[in-house]
């Protein structure tokens, strides 16, 4: 489905202005390391999955396409148009109306509206961002979403529809607390108000783990306009999402995003399907740093189309997982000229294995090369 030789993905023209999808990001659709067994992005799945299942029945999906109208991703969640999400800068574009799913919650109202009433759907999103140790272009969400209907508060005793909105808050607030400690055992929690267009009220769940509070996971309760939008008139109900590669970094001790995606032996050979065990690792690898420096298109007060994400992803497209960060480590403005520069740092190191020097000056080599082509930037 993606053809390197004519640039497209699926029949979309990646060259075309209105697309941002590299073929690098565009070949990952489908792996869904979601539905590998042993796979410890795949354990927490199903260990929320059986938590869910026996409370109530919920309908599970876990297969459907991250290609998605932005209409589902962001209008029908009441998303405002000038939203950053929505921005170049942070979403992958196929066309002016498609894009790769940000998050889970793109599926809410078609689920709602096929009528189900219970459901979890995991999958995997997709957000231009900074690169680190915990943050990558693909990773995974798992969505919940109960609506109640009339004989849930009839057997409830609840009849106003202040009532019903607190029992809904409070069944989820419950369920979510039953489900965190399903993951984490006995641990402290605590709940924070939080904002989402799409839910009121929202909040996100914390919990105290390994000396600090961790946030994991946003919830609430589905706003008012989606529910009447999908023709269920005033029933409320409640909704969640949550990233499955932060709670499996910290429950398994993953140091690095990257290895959920690596088809070393040494890391998958330590995971047995449903069990949370501490992760060993295998050796860490010694990392080089390499600088670039040039001038941006910026000009302080005016318009500019640089954007440090596209930085990013010119050098995730070249040195793909052997990029573990890149930083900006310094920034100014030339007093006369008013141009700005940026000195970005960039470490290369490999989870798998050594990098020999003339590996790594070629991929910076590159790297200078698709700046000066792509970013519309000047070397210094
Ligand atoms: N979609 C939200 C996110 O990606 C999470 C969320 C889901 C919040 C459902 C509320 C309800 O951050």
């Amino acid at each position: 489905s993606s053809d390197v030789s004519t640039n497209t993905f699926r029949g979309y023209d990646l060259s075309s202005p209105e697309s941002n999808l590299s073929q690098n990001i565009a070949s990952r659709v489908g792996t869904n390391l979601h539905l590998q067994p042993k796979h410890p992005l795949n354990t927490i799945k199903t260990i929320i999955e059986d938590y869910w299942q026996s409370r109530n029945g919920f309908t599970i999906r876990d297969s459907m396409d991250p290609v998605v109208p932005t209409a589902n991703n962001f209008d029908s969640l009441l998303i405002p148009p000038d939203h950053v999400s929505r921005s170049m800068s942070d979403t992958y574009y196929l066309d002016k109306e498609t894009v790769l799913r940000t998050h889970t919650s793109a599926h809410q109202t078609t689920l709602l509206n096929e009528g189900h009433d219970r459901f979890l759907v995991t999958g995997d999103v997709y957000r231009r961002d900074e690169i680190d140790s915990s943050h990558y272009p693909i990773f995974h969400q798992m969505e919940g979403v109960r609506m109640f209907t009339d004989e849930d508060f009839e057997a409830l005793g609840a009849t106003t529809q202040e009532e019903q909105v607190k029992i809904v808050e409070e069944d989820l607030k419950k369920g979510l607390e039953g489900m965190a400690r399903e993951l984490f055992g006995d641990v402290e929690m605590r709940w924070v108000d939080a904002y989402f267009p799409f839910t009121e009220p929202s909040f996100e769940l914390e919990i105290y783990f390994n000396d600090e509070w961790l946030e994991v996971l946003g919830c609430g309760v589905v706003h008012k306009d989606i529910v009447k939008a999908v023709g269920r008139g005033d029933q409320p109900g409640w909704a969640f999402g949550l990233g499955l590669e932060r709670l499996a970094m910290v429950l398994f001790s993953i140091p690095d995003i990257r290895l959920f995606w690596t088809q070393d032996e040494r890391f998958h050979r330590q995971f047995e399907s449903g069990e949370i065990i501490t992760f060993q690792p295998y050796s860490k690898y010694p990392p080089c740093f390499k600088d670039i420096s040039f001038w941006t298109n910026k000009e302080e007060g005016a318009v500019s189309t640089f954007h440090e994400n596209d930085m990013y992803e010119v050098v995730r497209d070249v040195a793909g997982d052997l990029v573990e960060r890149v930083e900006l480590i310094d920034e100014f403005t030339h007093p006369k000229t008013n141009r700005v520069s940026n000195c970005f740092r960039i470490t290369y190191r490999s989870m798998d294995r050594s990098l020999t020097n003339e590996e790594i000056d070629k991929l910076q080599e590159q790297v200078r090369d698709d700046s000066i082509a792509k970013l519309g930037i000047e070397l210094r």
